[in-house]
């Protein structure tokens, strides 16, 4: 049974025990989007919380931005924290179950939310989600965590082994413009079908 549910994380986002929130975009994935020319790809942020990616895009003058949140109050908190920007496709659905095909999906501490036995299905569901050219780019922790999780960890070579057999592999290196609070734990990657 999967005990990292709806009710799991819509009771963290009720108590503000959001420990993960860097109040900011992650860096690496803001100077990714700074190089992307066109502004009509679409895009898929899946485990959003409190978005700020989405933030970022939609104030970079992208036009198609889907966020997806298990969670009910974290899709609330994003509406009003967006002044339910009409640009923003909100689903408030499990991941796990989502349709559709993207151009770019972005990934920002949610692979590190779901329990590590749904990894591969993490893989699998990316793949069927990202278009013929489509790109999943995020950050990934590269470091084990002392507490079980989440947050969940892992290394680079045991995710080398985890994405390769369904997606290739672009990059996947150690960011040099993390936030001071993660600098050297932070794994910048891009991935294709
Ligand atoms: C660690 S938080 C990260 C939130 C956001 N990406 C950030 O960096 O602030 C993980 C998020 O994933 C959501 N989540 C967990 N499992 C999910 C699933 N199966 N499908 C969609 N969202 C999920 C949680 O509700 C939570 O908002």
């Amino acid at each position: 049974m999967n005990t990292l549910n709806a009710d799991y994380w819509n009771n963290r986002h009720q108590a503000g025990d959001t420990p993960w929130d860097i109040k900011m975009p992650s860096p690496p994935i803001t100077s990714y989007i700074d190089q992307l020319k066109d502004k009509n790809i679409s895009i898929l942020i899946p485990g959003a919380g409190h978005s700020h990616e989405a933030t970022y895009l939609i104030d970079h003058g992208f036009e198609n931005i889907t966020v997806c949140d298990i969670s009910e109050v974290a899709i609330q908190k994003m509406k009003l924290q967006m002044n339910n920007r009409i640009l923003i496709n909100y689903l408030n659905i499990d991941f796990f179950v989502l349709d559709g095909t993207f151009d770019l999906i972005i990934e920002q501490t949610f692979f590190c939310a779901i329990d590590p036995v749904f990894r591969s299905k993490y893989v699998d569901k990316m793949s069927t989600l990202l278009k013929p050219d489509g790109k999943l780019v995020g950050v990934l922790f590269g470091i084990e965590f002392p507490h079980k999780g989440p947050p969940f960890g892992g290394h680079i070579s045991e995710y080398k082994s985890l994405f390769s057999p369904k997606l290739h592999i672009q990059t996947m290196e150690i960011c040099y413009n993390s936030i001071p609070q993660r600098m050297g734990n932070e794994l910048f990657f891009i991935c294709k079908n």
